[in-house]
């Protein structure tokens, strides 16, 4: 499948866009700093599937999450700002996900993938 290009400058603070990428449901979440701080300041310890926030982002661009959109456990579509951590709620089994898309609860075993991307820009990505 072909890269996917996203301009990023009309997604708002605190939005969560959805697209598609080879067949796959792909989140793109414009964090708030509060969002931030908690994906930041979770210990790693208390994760199932433990990643620094920080190698789940890129430098710099703190503010951009991109992940694959579908619960790990048995592939429904996670809701977003839901949920214990305000990251995403899984309706279908109860999985819960932080603001780095990080488990944190339910029955999925792993965190939500990070796909492949680059910033072609200051505002734009690639998928792909
Ligand atoms: Fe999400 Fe089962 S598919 S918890």
């Amino acid at each position: 499948g072909a890269p996917v290009e996203l301009d990023l400058t009309p997604i708002a603070e605190g939005q969560i866009v959805k697209l598609f990428w080879r067949g796959n449901l792909i989140f793109v979440r414009h964090r708030t700093a509060e969002e931030i701080q908690a994906a930041r300041s979770a210990p790693l310890t208390a994760l199932r599937d433990p990643q620094p926030d920080e190698a789940r982002t890129k430098e710099g661009k703190a503010q951009w999450l991109v992940v694959y959109g579908n619960c790990t456990h048995l592939g429904c579509v996670p809701l977003g700002q839901q949920g214990e951590y305000k990251g995403w709620f899984c309706p279908c089994h109860g999985s819960i996900f932080d603001t780095s898309g990080r488990v944190r609860g339910g029955p999925a075993p792993i965190n939500l993938p990070v796909p492949p991307y680059t910033f072609t820009s200051d505002t734009a990505i690639r998928i792909g």
